[in-house]
């Protein structure tokens, strides 16, 4: 990918607006720490890239190196070179992790990979992040520890090869082993010319991956956008200087949409 363009992008998820007008431009070879305060939208933003159908695209438009990504299924983007690590990976009670990694890598090549291959890959890959290849043959993610899911979120990172990497809280969870791993992977994969955004609330990621730009979403906005030192200063201050210096209203906004229930209680009430 050379450039991913977010430009007044407004989302909505259960009559709840999220993200506001929100413009951000990323590019090949980023690393961009994606900061705010809880329930701000950075979460719904990621998933939204990603095309998960919870969220609605209420206005707005993305372009992935010029292609319309909102009318991309989620599998196509993933096929593009997008890959999202989830907040909280959903477990998947039946599915063997083996058969899902199998089908995912199929699903990214022309012709099936060997069995050979993808044995190699997958020990190679189970290996780089610390988790006991014997793994593959339990369901995904089901009774995994919180930071076993972390792990095997990189791991199908590792397998699937994106540019364009999305990581939603990544290093909760993780103990610091775990966390030096994972940084260095991350590392590895960003001098190879990955581009990343990650979303985290602590500076220990940020200081060994050292991202090169900062944003901030207040309230579904991208209310500020930095470098590397915004992030430091946010890890050191909290986000009140925002407000301080910038103006920034930190207050959540609330404007749900009416809905159907709504509307009908009011007319309840009149009554
Ligand atoms: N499917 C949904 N239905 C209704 N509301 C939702 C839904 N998904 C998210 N929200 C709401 O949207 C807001 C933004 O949520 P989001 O998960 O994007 O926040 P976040 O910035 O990632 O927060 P955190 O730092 O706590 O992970 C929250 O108030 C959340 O409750
Ligand atoms: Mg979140």
């Amino acid at each position: 990918m050379d450039k991913l363009q977010i430009r007044n992008l407004s989302c909505s998820a259960e009559g709840n607006k999220i993200i506001r007008d929100l413009s951000l431009d990323i590019v090949k070879g980023d690393c961009l720490a994606l900061l705010g305060p809880n329930g701000h939208g950075k979460s719904t933003l990621l998933n939204v890239l990603m095309g998960n159908p919870r969220y609605q695209v209420d206005s707005g438009s993305v372009l992935y190196d010029d292609e319309d990504l909102l009318k991309l299924t989620p599998d196509l983007r993933s096929k593009k070179g997008i890959f999202m690590a989830f907040q909280n990976p959903p477990d998947v009670p039946g599915v063997v992790s083996m058969d899902f990694f199998r089908a995912a890598l199929n699903s990214h090549s022309d012709k099936p990979v060997s069995l050979f291959n993808f044995y190699k890959t997958t020990t190679k890959a189970y290996e780089e992040v610390g988790l006991d290849s014997e793994m593959a043959s339990r369901y995904l993610n089901e009774g995994y520890s919180g930071g076993e899911k972390k792990r095997n979120e990189i791991l199908q990172m590792l397998l699937l090869k994106p540019d364009l990497v999305l990581l939603d809280e990544i290093d909760s969870g993780l103990d610091v082993d775990a966390m030096a791993l994972i940084a260095s992977t991350i590392k590895t994969l960003k001098e190879q010319g990955t581009t990343f955004t990650i979303v985290s609330h602590y500076e220990k990621l940020f200081e060994l991956v050292e991202p090169n730009r900062t944003a901030v979403i207040v309230n579904g906005r991208i209310a500020k956008e930095g470098d590397s030192s915004l992030a430091k200063k946010i890890a050191s201050q909290g986000y009140s200087f925002l407000e301080k210096e910038f103006g920034i209203n930190l207050t959540k906004e609330n404007d749900k949409q009416q809905s159907i229930g709504v509307c009908a209680a009011k007319q309840v009430e009149k009554k």
